[in-house]
């Protein structure tokens, strides 16, 4: 299939799945990974290799890889034209990639960083790393206030505003089985354009620990919380329904919960992915449910509008698309692009 073909649909979505290894410009298969558009450009940030034992933290293989895909010209989907850019200072997964609306610089705030190509036990020097994708050049700023207790945050997914300030919500210094971690419910703002870090006062409207959810800005300045599982106390976890959904407004720094409703039951998951669209719906796609890494949530693609708060089902061009769990998704005008990403299989 043609990129740019025209095909007249609600929704397109492009999959771009791997089966060849070890070619030049061929990127292995990974997953947990995380990107970016950056003008026409879909840049991939890290994600793990490991094809042995995809659900074994300890088993990981973090890559430091970052590899774009240039879209303003149309490509056969079947074999897009990857690029591969300067690697990362560390390898990563399970954190985002924010960039800035100043000067497209991009901030990896948080995530699991550890020397690449390793098993899980070298962590990373950093949490905040910079790429300039002009120069492709890693920087490590130096931040003013830094709290330390972010050290190693993962499972989260940071969101920049127009203002070049990244918000980070909760998380784990989780980091693989058997090491001592602690989750969090706090709200951390680093502001890009001083390099300074803040660490609000806890909310009494605050969700509780929250853990791989994703996070959408709306234009209006209200972050929403999508999906993930929330610990009330520390070693007891639960789903996020998807019909109580957190939001936390940037512009007075409170939370609330709207309730959303819909026709369709659409299942509690994480490793989904959301996109925002022109008109404010939030389209997710993939994910399992919390507690079997076997079983991918249904539907696998749902569509939430942010004024009515009404989730519904799109309809798909193309009724194939896989289930995945861990992928990247992006919105580049009418098209949902997926990449990579795992089939919510158990491998062992
Ligand atoms: C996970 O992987 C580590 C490192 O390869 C290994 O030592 C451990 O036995 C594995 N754990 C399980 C539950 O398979
Ligand atoms: C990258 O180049 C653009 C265009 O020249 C410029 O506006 C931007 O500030 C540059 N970004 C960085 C991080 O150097
Ligand atoms: C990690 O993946 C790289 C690239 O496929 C491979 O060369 C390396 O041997 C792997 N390392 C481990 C610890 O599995
Ligand atoms: C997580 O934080 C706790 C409390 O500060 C600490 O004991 C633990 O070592 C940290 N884990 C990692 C992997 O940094
Ligand atoms: C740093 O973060 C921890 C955990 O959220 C919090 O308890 C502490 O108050 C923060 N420190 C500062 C100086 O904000
Ligand atoms: C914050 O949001 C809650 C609803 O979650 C609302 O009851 C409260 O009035 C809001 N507080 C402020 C200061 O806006
Ligand atoms: C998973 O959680 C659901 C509730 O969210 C529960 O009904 C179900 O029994 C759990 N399954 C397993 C395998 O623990
Ligand atoms: C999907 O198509 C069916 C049949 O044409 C229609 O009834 C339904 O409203 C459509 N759903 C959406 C979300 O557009």
């Amino acid at each position: 299939m043609n990129f740019f073909q025209n095909i007249q649909s609600f929704l397109l979505i492009i999959i771009l799945l791997f089966s060849f290894v070890n070619c030049q410009n061929i990127p292995n298969p990974r997953y947990q990974q995380t990107s970016s558009l950056i003008g026409n450009r879909l840049y991939v940030f890290g994600g793990d290799l490991s094809t042995t034992d995809t659900n074994n933290d300890s088993a990981a293989n973090l890559t430091n890889e970052v590899w774009y895909l240039d879209l303003s010209s149309s490509f056969n989907t079947a074999k897009p034209p990857w690029n591969k850019d300067i690697g990362m200072p560390i390898g990563y997964i399970f954190g985002a990639s924010c960039v800035s609306p100043i000067d497209n610089s991009v901030f990896l705030v948080g995530g699991r960083m550890f020397i690449p190509n390793t098993a899980t036990n070298n962590l990373g020097s950093s949490s905040v790393y910079v790429f300039n994708s002009n120069s492709s050049v890693w920087t490590t700023p130096n931040i003013f206030g830094f709290n330390s207790s972010f050290k190693m945050r993962n499972q989260i997914q940071p969101v920049i505003d127009n203002y070049g300030k990244i918000y980070t919500f909760g998380g784990t210094n989780y980091t693989g089985f058997n090491k001592p971690f602690v989750n969090y419910n706090d709200m951390s703002i680093l502001d890009t354009t001083s390099m300074t870090w803040s660490t609000l006062a806890l909310s009494v409207n605050a969700p509780p620990p929250y853990l791989d959810y994703t996070a959408t800005l709306l234009p209006t300045g209200i972050i929403v919380y999508i999906g993930g599982y929330i610990t009330r106390s520390s070693l007891l976890y639960e789903p996020v329904s998807m019909y109580e959904i957190q939001t936390f407004n940037t512009k007075d720094y409170n939370w609330s919960t709207k309730v959303a409703s819909g026709g369709a039951t659409i299942d509690s998951r994480l490793g989904h992915s959301a996109v925002l669209t022109q008109n404010g719906d939030i389209i997710i796609y993939g994910g399992r449910i919390w507690n079997d890494t076997t079983v991918p949530a249904t539907p696998y693609i749902a569509k939430l509008d942010t004024s009515s708060w009404i989730w519904s089902i799109p309809n798909l061009s193309q009724i194939n698309s896989p289930e995945l769990c861990f992928h990247s998704a992006a919105l580049y005008g009418d098209y949902m692009i997926i990449a990579f990403g795992n089939y919510c299989i158990m491998h062992i």
